[in-house]
Order: C-alpha cells, then structure tokens, then sequence
C-alpha cells in the first residue's frame, strides 16, 4: 500500500489481512525524508504533506491496528525507527526533524501504556545508515550498513535503561551511542551549539546536491 495517500480502504484491506493472525512483532521503518535539505519556507507542499503522513500518520494506524491483538495476548513488541535528525533539532530538515521528535515522544509514552500488557515498545535511535534516503553509499564507523544496523539492533532488544535516559528508546549502533552520549552530555540535545553545527552540516550538504544537480542537468 502507499502510505503517503492515507486510504481508510488500504487500512481496512490491512486489517483482513492480520486478522486472526497472531502478529506479535511490528515494526515501524516506513519513512520519507527531504528529497534534499532545504529551507522550511521552501519546501514543497507535497513533500511537506508526505512526510508527516508517511512518518507519523502511518505509524500511529498501523500501530493502533495491530496493536489490541498483542494486548489480548498479552505479548508483543513494537520497533520504531526513529532519527537522531529528531533527537538534535535539524535545520533544512525541520519537517522530517519534527516528524521524528514525534515519533519518539509517542514512543515513550506508549512504551509506558503498553508495559503492564507484556508488549514491549523500543524506539530505535540513530544517526546515517548506507540506504537510498541518506544516499550515502560507503559504511564507516560512523555509517553503518542495513545489515549491520539491524545486527546490531536486534541484539540490544529489551535493554531497559533508555538510551541517555529516554525511557523505551536504545541507540543500538556502537558509534551512534557514543555520539549521542557526548552531544548529550556534554553540548545538550537541544542547546544552541547543536543546532547551530548541525545548521552549517546542512547547509553544506543542501550546497553540495545542488551543486550536483546543476551539474547532472548540463549533461543532459
Ligand atoms: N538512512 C538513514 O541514514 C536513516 C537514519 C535514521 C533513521 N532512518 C529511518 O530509517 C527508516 C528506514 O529508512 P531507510 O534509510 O531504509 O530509507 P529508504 O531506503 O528510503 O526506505 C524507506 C522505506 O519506507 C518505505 N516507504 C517510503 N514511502 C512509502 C510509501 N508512501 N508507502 C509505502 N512505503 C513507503 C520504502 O518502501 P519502498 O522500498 O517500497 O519504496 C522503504 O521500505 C526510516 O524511518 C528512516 O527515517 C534512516
């Protein structure tokens, strides 16, 4: 199904289909970011629109459809990929930045909702992967690849602590732990000189793809 068109007759479609199944692990990576980074007053409608339906929208009903059937079974756990593009407010990003900060805030709280039912909820934290949307094509040690990231994500499932303290939340990539813990700690998630780097980063990158489709349009 497409997400970003929101059909009550594509969820209706989904719920025939899971119903009577014993569907006892979701979970959320659907996501859509900027094409490119780009000033907030400058996005276009449609890209403004998809995001917050495909990243928020879609994870709230598919959640809400599968999740009375974990409770009734009293067991279940729910994974959502979450951004630290969310985690440190994202100049040039700011509709995906805010989409993200959604998810994690929803999963905190519904993390706490759903405990006492035996489903467990973890927002998954974390900085680029090498996939289509960071379109970065090398791993590092700071760029993991999907099957590294999984990897690693499925092997600190059920840590109880919350990464930095955020409770139902881990950062399962090494690099990504150590970088969210020394933002955290020592520059604040949120603090002016966070958003400030991560302004410049952006402004960089966004430099960069146009100067790159400026060059891709003279070849044509
Ligand atoms: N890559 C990163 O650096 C990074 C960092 C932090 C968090 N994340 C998060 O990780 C998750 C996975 O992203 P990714 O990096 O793997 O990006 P991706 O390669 O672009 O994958 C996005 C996924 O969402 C699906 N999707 C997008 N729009 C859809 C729509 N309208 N209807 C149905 N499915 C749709 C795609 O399906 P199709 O393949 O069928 O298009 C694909 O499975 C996202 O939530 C993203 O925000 C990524």
């Amino acid at each position: 199904m497409d997400f970003a068109l929101n059909q009550d007759s594509d969820y209706n479609s989904l719920r025939k289909l899971v119903d009577g199944l014993d569907v006892s692990i979701l979970i959320n990576n659907v996501g859509l970011s900027h094409n490119i980074p780009v000033p907030f007053v400058e996005t276009p409608k449609q890209e403004m629109n998809d995001i917050i339906i495909i990243n928020c929208m879609a994870t709230l009903r598919v959640t809400q459809l599968l999740t009375p059937g974990m409770i009734s079974r009293k067991r279940g756990l729910i994974l959502t990929m979450a951004s630290f593009g969310g985690f440190f407010p994202t100049p040039l990003l700011a509709t995906y930045s805010g989409s993200k900060a959604f998810l994690q805030q929803w999963c905190s709280a519904l993390g706490s909702e759903l405990q006492p039912h035996g489903v467990h909820v973890q927002c998954i934290q974390s900085h680029l992967i090498t996939t289509a949307m960071s379109k970065i094509r090398k791993p590092s040690a700071l760029v993991p690849n999907p099957k590294q990231f999984v990897k690693a994500t499925l092997s600190k499932l059920g840590r109880s602590g919350g990464a930095q303290n955020v409770a139902f939340t881990s950062t399962p990539y090494w690099s990504h732990g150590i970088m969210q813990w020394f933002l955290s700690r020592f520059l604040g998630e949120r603090s002016p000189i966070v958003v400030k780097i991560n302004r410049g980063m952006h402004e960089d990158i966004r430099r960069r793809a146009l100067r790159k489709a400026e060059r891709e349009a003279k070849k044509q």
